[in-house]
């Protein structure tokens, strides 16, 4: 395993109390509060906040006061750019056993890393506690994402309590129930693409640059860091229970923020010396079939993933052809010495049900990490003898219409007690 552990800890003038933005393709570095800019201004390139002093898990939830949570993302706080968010408050999530699926997949532990247990039901609330807190510091007016809904969801109520403007726009019929009315209730505009997410990124990124909203997809690096305390918590939470780290960690891939987000994560704790190389979790994407064009790339290898105009799976939150995030997660699974798989939605939806039937409801998206690690399994890529995390990253409840699809039937029965019995007998 080699991590790209090149970036320099020595602050540039540019920094900000030891906070700065570097370009991961040319090095250049970039004040962090002062211009708003999603990418590199010489070469367009992904930008990345570094810090000068990186924490030790020691550090974590230290000087803490009543003044503000001291618990989930803000507990991290060391390893972010601020003290607080606009925080509801988000992180700190579930790290569920599930004994049956366990012994199903045939590993030596299995933990589901639950974050449809956040505030808004998605893990999108990790990075705009942050996101916003950063656009307030901007003092920008108006605020706008494109999203396969969870970002919509999230976006509209951090924007709401930071009683900021949103705007979203969603690909038209494509959006899961009950992210639409998230964000149609906590007050986002909301404007219906016809064409898919991709093309719906493609304006936002447009009117960004407009200077007509400012934009809080996960290509804003500031996302990124509010995510990444999800690979904080894993390793913490699971150190405590297992006295090791996780051999692996699976997650679903749509824009590859999150994987982008975790890796970060693992390099900062190596760098501060908080855990060895040797501990990184190996970071395994997967994706659905009709949108897999990370699992492409991994598969022949290349270094940039090819735009799949095409896009279609039932597991709408990642019906996703253009992985903005590409240039930040492909180091990141090939580094860790991780790998991407692609499944089917069948596969998908029986993962959903495992899961279900464990008491862990999660949305389809969420179930193809489940979905992934089996057929990994049955491939023989991943050992039994491997402890593994799957992250699950949106509630059950997102999709209504999905886990009716995949559920049992309400049967019809008389108003009687006798017919009741009657009717369970047969
Ligand atoms: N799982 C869920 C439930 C999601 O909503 C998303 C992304 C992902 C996984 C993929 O995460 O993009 O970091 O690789 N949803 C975005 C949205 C695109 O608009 O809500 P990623």
């Amino acid at each position: 395993m080699s991590l790209d552990l090149a970036a320099s800890a020595e602050a540039p003038a540019c920094a900000d109390d030891g906070v700065w933005l570097t370009c991961i393709a040319c090095g250049e570095t970039f004040a962090p509060f002062t211009d708003v800019r999603y990418t590199c201004d010489d070469c367009d390139g992904l930008l990345e906040v570094r810090y000068a002093d990186l924490p030790t898990f020691a550090e974590f939830g230290a000087g803490a006061d009543s003044d503000g949570p001291d618990r989930g993302v803000w507990r991290y706080r060391e390893a972010l750019p601020f003290d607080v968010g606009v925080t509801l408050p988000e992180g700190d999530t579930p790290l569920h056993r599930v004994d049956r699926l366990e012994a199903d997949v045939g590993v030596d532990a299995l933990r589901v890393k639950h974050e449809g247990m956040n505030p808004t039901g998605s893990f999108k609330d990790r990075g705009m506690t942050v996101g916003v807190r950063v656009a307030e510091e901007l003092g920008v007016g108006r605020l706008a994402c494109a999203s396969t809904g969870n970002t919509s969801a999230a976006l509209a109520a951090y924007g709401g309590r930071a009683d900021l403007q949103t705007l979203v726009l969603l690909p038209s019929g494509k959006v899961a129930a009950g992210k639409i009315a998230q964000a149609s209730l906590h007050g986002a505009r909301i404007l219906e693409v016809d064409g898919n997410f991709d093309s719906c990124l493609d304006i936002v990124q447009d009117l960004a640059a407009r200077g007509e909203a400012y934009l809080l997809n996960s290509l804003n690096p500031f996302r990124l860091e509010g995510q990444k305390t999800i690979g904080f918590e894993i390793l913490e939470e699971f150190h405590a229970d297992y006295d090791t780290y996780p051999d692996r960690i699976v997650l679903p891939v749509g824009n590859a923020g999150n994987t982008a987000a975790l890796y970060k994560a693992f390099r900062e704790l190596v760098q501060s010396g908080a855990i060895d190389e040797a501990d990184v979790p190996k970071l395994t994407g997967v994706q659905a079939e009709g949108a897999a064009p990370m699992v492409e790339a991994i598969e022949e290898g290349n270094d940039e993933v090819r735009r799949w105009e095409e896009v279609e799976t039932r597991a709408t939150a990642i019906r996703i052809g253009n992985p903005v995030n590409a240039p930040k997660a492909l180091p990141g699974i090939r580094n860790t010495g991780g790998t991407a798989v692609a499944v089917s939605d069948e596969e998908i939806t029986d993962a959903q049900r495992d899961l279900a039937h464990e008491g862990v409801g999660v949305e389809p998206a969420s179930a193809a990490s489940i979905a992934g690690l089996k057929k990994l399994r049955r491939e023989g890529v991943v050992d039994d003898d491997e402890q593994v995390v799957c992250l699950t990253t949106g509630h059950l409840l997102k999709d209504p219409d999905a886990a009716y699809e995949a559920g049992s039937e309400p049967e019809p029965v008389p108003n009687d007690t006798d017919d009741v019995l009657a009717h369970l007998a047969e």
